[in-house]
């Protein structure tokens, strides 16, 4: 490990106001998308599609790695580019999803642990020969009146802990998703309350198992009520919740924090993204970004439809998202953004 590089890589992945874009879906969840919009669930759509994200011209410009699949670090253009040399050209850093998907925990009835730290030594060797700087792995947790159990938040912060010691031997920058669920009718106290106790847990396994705080970027959820809690708070009150909890719980040493989008709709995560940094950013000792999925691919989805024809349209609505998130890190971000 060569820990100048791993910690340039990370500052790198964070600067510039830039964040993240995760088009690292399984392809069941990918295929999942696709069945929701009537897209076909096949290799060629996904190829398509993907194809589609790395050659949206001056992506470069608001993102500054992408987080590959297995399926996808393996592809080339229609014109025989692989998509690794696209997506370097483009100025933007490649990262790969590492873990293997969250299974059910045994003994935990409603809970999950990510698995994928057989052989990971060895599948992180292969993908940064294929140059890849960073990688990601998600742990889920479920949250009701009685979960998560500690057994759970034990299991997936040790695991995340052993993937991210593991990447910074390679050479590769963790990027460690502690994801507290939004499913449920939970209110935002119980999500700061979850939230605080995973992040707790997490950093002190990492420190556990010797990973170097400066290279690492952590991808938090944003602190807010489950999906259908009748209560839901303003923007500007997850904006203080969540920062409150980050403060109270991240080591002032890690490179930046990005958030997951997590099924918020890409205004919304856009929205609390830029009120955290209106509110706090010259008080913070981290950066606040972003590592969007859906927030800012769904719209682009819509608009493609599986339809050549619809390429540059989808295209722009990517950029479109994009760009609103990279505002939102600066602080510029408004609704009427979403109109141009
Ligand atoms: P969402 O932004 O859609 O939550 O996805 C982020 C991600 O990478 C999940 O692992």
């Amino acid at each position: 490990m060569n820990a100048q590089e791993l910690i340039d890589t990370a500052r790198a992945l964070v600067a510039d106001d830039k964040g993240l874009l995760a088009m690292d879906e399984s392809n069941p969840t990918c295929n999942q998308r696709f069945a929701s919009l009537g897209i076909a669930q096949t290799e060629e759509a996904r190829h398509a599609w993907r194809e589609l994200i790395v050659t949206t011209p001056r992506l470069g410009e608001s993102i500054s790695g992408v987080i590959l699949y297995d399926e996808t670090i393996r592809q080339q253009k229609k014109d025989g580019t692989p998509f690794v040399k696209v997506i370097t050209d483009a100025g933007i850093i490649p990262g790969i999803k590492v873990d293997s998907g969250a299974k059910d925990l045994a003994g935990h009835p409603g809970e999950k642990i990510t698995e994928g730290l057989d052989g990971l030594r060895e599948r992180l060797a292969e993908y940064a020969q294929m140059g890849a700087r960073f990688a990601k792995w998600r742990a889920v947790i479920a949250v009701d009146d009685c979960l998560p159990s500690r057994g759970c938040i034990e299991a997936n912060a040790q695991a995340l802990a052993r993937y991210a010691a593991l990447c910074q031997e390679a050479g590769l920058v963790p990027v460690v998703e502690p994801e507290v669920l939004m499913d449920g009718d939970h209110t935002l106290a119980r999500c700061f309350e979850v939230t605080q106790e995973v992040l707790r847990t997490v950093f002190s396994q990492l420190y556990m198992q010797g990973v170097m705080l400066e290279g690492v970027i952590l991808k938090p959820n944003m602190v807010l009520a489950g999906l259908t809690c009748p209560k839901q708070e303003t923007v500007d009150e997850v904006a203080d919740a969540t920062v409150k909890c980050l403060l109270r719980t991240v080591p002032a040493a890690i490179a930046g924090i990005a958030f997951l989008s997590g099924g918020q709709s890409g205004e919304l995560a856009s929205a609390r993204l830029n009120a955290m940094n209106v509110r706090f950013k010259s008080q913070l000792p981290w950066p606040l970004a972003f590592s969007f999925a859906r927030a800012i691919q769904q719209p682009a989805m819509e608009i493609w439809q599986g339809e050549v024809a619809h390429v540059p349209a989808a295209q722009q609505a990517l950029l479109q998202r994009a760009r609103c998130n990279r505002a939102a890190r600066r602080g510029e971000y408004n609704s009427a953004m979403e109109k141009t």
